[in-house]
């Protein structure tokens, strides 16, 4: 399902009231809505709209379980970082019990620097997984909601075009590298992605535009972009006019 809103004040509105339904349709048919949060910087103004009235007092926020698509290994406080954009914007500002906030932890030190005392980002990678899978044993490793953003190369979560991570058909999360950055990153993978209950893609701005057309229009094209990979069984694009002007 494709909705297209006139601007991104719109887009965040929409977006916020869609993530606010399906949580409490979830808590009210499940007893627990489990949400990966996005990074980046779209979904930022959702998630601020979450955290205030009137959708905040409709959310029953201790029976929602956060996780992350993906998290830069950056120290918490680094602006780079996922869980900091999230904790600011809806977390610190909700009634949300901190036992089911599950950030991604990796060593915070750039490849170049590593501190060989931490362990390292596959270890992490791994930890994350085994989490994963113990949270989510119960929904047979289904995750209710997962919020996913675009790069302008196709990317989602930190999969990139092109990746290794691509490829994994058993392991729900991945340590990968950006092009030409110097530090690590750790994301959920195709397998755990596409067996999500709903995945919505929330996607602002005419420089997307032109990637959303291959993703939607052309199955993501010859490169395999990341994003067109998500096939979970229900899959809703909300995306502003200039993301979606040249659809
Ligand atoms: C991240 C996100 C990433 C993001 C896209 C779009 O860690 O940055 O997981 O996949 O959704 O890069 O980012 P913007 O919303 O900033 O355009």
């Amino acid at each position: 399902m494709i909705e297209v809103f006139d601007d991104a004040e719109s887009l965040a509105v929409a977006a916020a009231n869609y993530v606010a339904s399906a949580v409490i349709g979830d808590v009210n048919a499940r007893g627990r809505c489990t949400i990966a949060l996005s990074g980046g910087s779209t979904p930022q103004r959702t998630y601020e709209l979450l955290a205030r009235k009137p959708l905040c007092g409709t959310v029953s926020w201790p029976h929602v379980h956060v996780f992350w698509g993906d998290e830069r290994c950056v120290g918490v406080d680094d602006g780079r970082s996922n869980e900091r954009m999230a904790r600011r914007a809806l977390l610190d500002h909700v009634p949300i019990d901190e036992r089911n906030v599950h950030p991604i932890r990796c060593p915070q030190s750039s490849r170049l620097a590593r501190d060989p005392r931490q362990p390292d980002t596959s270890s992490a990678a791994l930890s994350y997984d085994a989490l994963l899978r113990r949270e989510l044993a119960e929904s047979n490793g289904q995750l209710d909601l997962v919020l996913l953003g675009i790069g302008d190369d196709g990317h989602t979560a930190a999969l990139f075009p092109h990746s290794p991570a691509l490829d994994e058909t058993t392991r729900w999360t991945a340590q990968v590298q950006k092009p030409g950055e110097d530090i690590d990153r750790i994301t959920m993978t195709l397998p755990l992605l596409n067996r999500a209950r709903r995945v919505v893609f929330i996607v602002s701005g005419a420089s997307k535009a032109s990637t959303l057309r291959v993703i939607i229009n052309d199955g993501g094209g010859v490169d395999r972009l990341p994003a067109a990979l998500v096939s979970a069984s229900n899959v809703v694009w909300l995306i502003d006019k200039d993301a979606a002007s040249m659809l």
